[in-house]
Formats: C-alpha cells, sequence, structure tokens
C-alpha cells in the first residue's frame, strides 16, 4: 500500500495585520488574528492537512519564511497587508518559489483609495481573492488543495 504524503501550506499575514480586531473595524471587522488562524487550523482538519501560520511587519522575514517553505509546502496563502501594493521583493521572490502562492485580502482593495487597486503581487500569484473577510484566507485554502486533489 502506498501512502500518500499529506499536504502542508504556508499561511502569511503582513504589516499590520496582527492589530486586526481593534484595527478600523469599520474596514476589517472585528475578527482577531488568532480566530483567523483557528479558522484556518479547523480547515486544515477537516481536509486532512498540515497548515502553518505566520505573521510579521517585516518585509525580510516575509521572504525568508517564503524561500524557507521551498520543497515543504504546497502552496502559500498571503496576505501582504500594504507591502501588496509596495513590494517587488516580494513579487519576485513569489516568481521563485516552486509552489502556488494565492495573495488574499479582507478589504476588497479595488473598492478603496487608489494607491490599494494596484498589486505589486497580482502579476506574479496563481489567483487572488479580496473582499470576503476572514473568508478569503479559507476560500484560497481550500482552492488550493482542492486544485492538487482533483
Ligand atoms: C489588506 C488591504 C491592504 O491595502 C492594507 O494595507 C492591509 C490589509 C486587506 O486585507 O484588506 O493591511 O491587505
Amino acid at each position: 500500500m502506498t501512502m500518500k504524503k499529506r499536504l502542508r501550506y504556508l499561511v502569511l499575514h503582513g504589516p499590520n495585520l496582527n492589530l486586526l480586531g481593534t484595527r478600523e473595524p469599520d474596514v476589517y471587522g472585528r475578527v482577531t488574528l488568532d480566530d483567523i488562524n483557528k479558522s484556518l487550523k479547523r480547515l486544515a482538519d477537516e481536509l486532512a492537512i498540515d497548515v502553518d501560520c505566520h505573521q510579521s511587519n517585516h518585509e525580510g522575514t516575509l521572504l525568508d519564511l517564503m524561500q524557507g517553505a521551498a520543497g515543504v509546502v504546497d502552496g502559500c496563502v498571503i496576505n501582504a497587508g500594504a507591502y501588496t501594493h509596495t513590494s517587488i521583493a516580494l513579487h519576485d521572490c513569489i516568481k521563485a518559489m516552486p509552489y502556488p502562492v494565492v495573495e488574499v485580502h479582507l478589504s476588497n482593495i479595488h473598492a478603496r483609495e487608489a494607491f490599494r487597486h494596484v498589486s505589486r503581487l497580482g502579476p506574479a500569484v496563481r489567483a487572488s481573492i479580496a473582499g470576503l473577510g476572514w473568508r478569503s484566507y479559507t476560500a484560497a485554502l481550500r482552492a488550493l488543495v482542492e486544485q492538487v486533489r482533483e
């Protein structure tokens, strides 16, 4: 009998997402980062996969985590926060990784200020999901797993 390898995913939360719950609740709601990570863990149990969640306010740390996951994970879900709109380094890193990356946002960045309409990550990622609140993350994770299993 051949044992199938358990799928593993990296979830990255970028700058200021540690403040969820109290940060601009009219935009981001009252859900905390811990709540989001718990929802992701629940989904991971349901799908029988592993998920590693990290938050950092530092661009370089996000890059190190992504690079360190090469050969370890089957995909990544990233909410790069404001680095979405500025980081060519994250764009380049995503392009260099052997695994698919889905960009997520709690808010609909296209319906907000003009400076949020451009994503530097957009051209490098497999897909982007914005505007579903915490469900942007679970939708991305579920889709990544389904793409492998179908
Ligand atoms: C965000 C949208 C970004 O424009 C913003 O800088 C964030 C959060 C979101 O999840 O809606 O920090 O990525």
